[in-house]
């Protein structure tokens, strides 16, 4: 039918269109957004299971999976999304703060590793770990908010997202099917961070 042949075409055209817009900036569903986000999603899953866990053998361990998934997130958005970030953008507000709420993060993290189950404020310490990374995930994934200008400007966020999945890979043991925790492998030390992008990273690490 000739309608529907029109139709067709139409709908072809507007697929046509969006995948051109996505092109631009190479943002998809494997994209360094989507990782980013994914990695949000599983730290708050992460946090929920620690809020009704019963024991305290079963909160060590969720609070030593979340230390962890939020130590290797924090480390790839800081060597590699954060400075790709601030290049393209030249946002030194959203840029800083989210570093700076980084270093909040990560001093309490260590705290956290450091005392244990056993110590007063294990509980206090996770609980304030969980408000500090929910405010830094809105942040980030709002409106207006670090995510959305990535994906308005020339940010390569397909190229990034392979970077990001190479590098957090690297960070856990080189296990695509489990952490350091699972491998027994100790993240390695972390690098240099701000204003020195991922492929210049690799290259100074091999
Ligand atoms: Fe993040
Ligand atoms: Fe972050």
């Amino acid at each position: 039918m000739p309608k529907s042949r029109t139709t067709n075409k139409r709908r072809r055209a507007t697929r046509s269109r969006a995948r051109g817009t996505r092109a631009r900036n190479g943002s998809g569903r494997d994209d360094a957004i989507s990782l980013l986000k994914a990695d949000h999603r599983e730290v708050e899953r992460l946090f929920g299971e620690f809020e009704s866990a019963r024991s305290r053998d079963r909160q060590r361990e969720l609070a030593e999976r979340i230390c962890e998934a939020l130590k290797v997130h924090t480390e790839i958005e800081e060597e590699i999304f954060y400075p790709a970030f601030l290049e393209a953008t030249d946002d030194t507000d959203v840029h800083h703060e989210a570093e700076i709420e980084h270093a909040g993060a990560k001093h309490l993290i260590s705290e956290i590793e450091a005392t244990g189950p056993r110590d007063d404020h294990f509980e206090a310490r996770v609980t304030v770990l969980r408000e500090m990374i929910r405010h830094h995930v809105k942040e980030e994934e709002q409106r207006g908010g670090m995510f959305s200008e990535a994906q308005k400007s020339d940010m390569d966020l397909q190229e990034l997202g392979r970077q990001l999945h190479e590098r957090k890979l690297e960070l856990m043991g080189e296990s695509p099917e489990g952490g350091a925790e699972r491998s027994g492998r100790r993240m390695p030390p972390p690098q240099s961070r701000s204003r020195r992008g991922g492929r210049e990273l690799r290259a100074r690490s091999s």
